[in-house]
């Protein structure tokens, strides 16, 4: 629990913070104010939306941004997992170009289609066969509509604060855009909840699709036990386990499943993995995706225009072949951890009521010190502690989510820790009358 000291004037705090967010960035206020006029609310990816208005950024190289109006930002947000490689690798441009090269929408199968396919495979060792989609979304959307082909079963178990897409958004209760399977929402770090939903309901469960870190919800570390005992429940009920490794598969060469020693049915991945560009794929037991084989009498047809993109194969194949080694994402993890680690000693120091989740190099702010093992354990937490603190960083030429998310690139290394720490720590040392001291 947090002492409600000095809340009172967090709230002045914070409107003089935007007050100087808005000074400093006209050319950002003034393409927002263009922008509402073509895109509802000036956004066309919600998460990027804040008050008042959010920045523009007009370039980036290796973890570095440069916004419209000219500030230069560390990178801490990695768009959202996504940006792994960082804005300029080297390795990737390259082959893009060389794609480009040799043309665009070529109409027919590619030769490199099939070496990322391998190189996916032979790391994801549940992922015998897989098959290429645009976004994380549709990887999750075409794996339950196979699970639910495959068994011949209606219902699907996610959890509560989980996020796999647009259309499958469990947060604060199900979206209203969510596809409209007939969902069976559980707790989530809580096995004994879904071993009771299962007794109840295990007969018509097509697939539990869990992510084993939630990764929106707020870096929540699916605990091993946990994980474990749903493999062991879907199982039991002949439900397909699937994992939505979009964000964790990065954790480990094989995923987070590799490190769990746990086997999906089916797996889904999508962000980094295309090098930069969009990218989605879904995979897992032979004889479930063998579904999808045209020659068979009863395929299934899984269609797609841009699923085999020739820039989004080449630029994932050079990333995974030449840049994304095993001990590179052993690297870029253990940065991430030693980060956290240092983070949570600051917090600690400073007597603040502030935590950062997570796991490896992915990592979110929170302003409370509760332990977490679901969203509900976040209720306590005052949003604007964590909104003073993104301007805060802003003003100190940190970017992060402003939701608190933090997702290290390859290119962040000890000296980019070091300007977070610092800029962190300032902004403690700022605004800590206002922020909530541990009870
Ligand atoms: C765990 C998880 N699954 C699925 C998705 C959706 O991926 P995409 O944005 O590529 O559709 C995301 C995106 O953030 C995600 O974090």
């Amino acid at each position: 629990m947090n002492a409600p000291n000095s809340h009172a004037n967090l709230g002045a705090v914070l409107a003089e913070a935007v007050l100087r967010y808005r000074a400093r960035n006209p050319n950002s206020e003034r393409q927002y104010a263009s922008a509402v006029q073509v895109l509802p609310g000036g956004n066309t990816r919600s998460v990027l939306f804040h008050e008042p208005f959010p920045l523009v950024m007009e370039r980036g190289e290796d973890c570095w941004l440069w916004d419209a109006d000219g500030h230069r930002y560390l990178d801490a947000l990695g768009e959202f997992t996504a940006g792994l490689y960082g804005h300029s690798q080297p390795a990737i441009r390259e082959a893009i170009h060389a794609a480009l090269a040799q043309g665009l929408s070529l109409s027919s199968h590619t030769a490199r289609e099939v070496e990322l396919a391998r190189e996916i495979a032979s790391r994801f060792a549940s992922m015998p066969l897989l098959r290429f989609t645009n976004s994380g979304t549709e990887a999750n959307l075409m794996a339950l509509a196979l699970a639910k082909v495959h068994s011949a079963r209606r219902k699907v178990l996610v959890f509560d604060g989980a996020y796999h897409g647009g259309v499958l958004s469990f947060g604060a209760g199900a979206s209203p855009l969510n596809v409209p399977h007939e969902f069976v929402l559980a707790p989530y770090n809580d096995l004994d909840a879904v071993r009771a939903i299962v007794a109840r309901e295990g007969a018509a469960l097509a697939a539990i699709l869990v992510e084993p870190m939630l990764g929106s919800g707020g870096c929540i570390p699916g605990a091993p036990e946990f994980l474990h005992g749903l493999r062991e429940l879907a199982s039991g009920c002949g439900a397909l386990l699937v994992f939505d490794e979009v964000m964790t598969s990065r954790l480990a060469s094989g995923g987070r499943q590799a490190q769990l020693g746990i086997t999906p049915d089916l797996t889904t991945l999508g962000k980094y993995f295309g090098g930069g560009l969009s990218f989605g794929a879904f995979g897992g037991r032979a004889d479930v995706m063998a579904r999808f084989d045209p020659q068979r009498a009863d395929a299934l047809a899984h269609a797609g225009t841009f699923n085999n993109n020739v820039l989004t194969m080449a630029a994932g194949l050079a990333g995974l072949r030449n840049v994304l080694t095993p001990q590179a994402l052993q690297g870029l993890n253990a940065r991430g951890d030693a980060l956290r680690a240092r983070l949570n000693t600051l917090f600690a120091q400073q007597e603040v009521a502030l935590q950062v989740s997570g796991l490896g190099s992915i990592m979110t702010l929170h302003a409370t010190r509760a332990p977490l093992r679901s969203p509900a354990d976040l209720a306590g937490a005052d949003a604007r502690v964590k909104e003073l603190l993104f301007f805060a960083l802003l003003e100190r030429g940190v970017f992060m989510a402003r939701r608190g998310f933090i997702a290290l690139s390859l290119p962040f290394g000890d000296a980019q820790a070091d300007t977070l720490v610092d800029a962190l720590a300032d902004s403690l040392r700022v605004h800590r009358a206002v922020l909530p001291r541990p009870a």
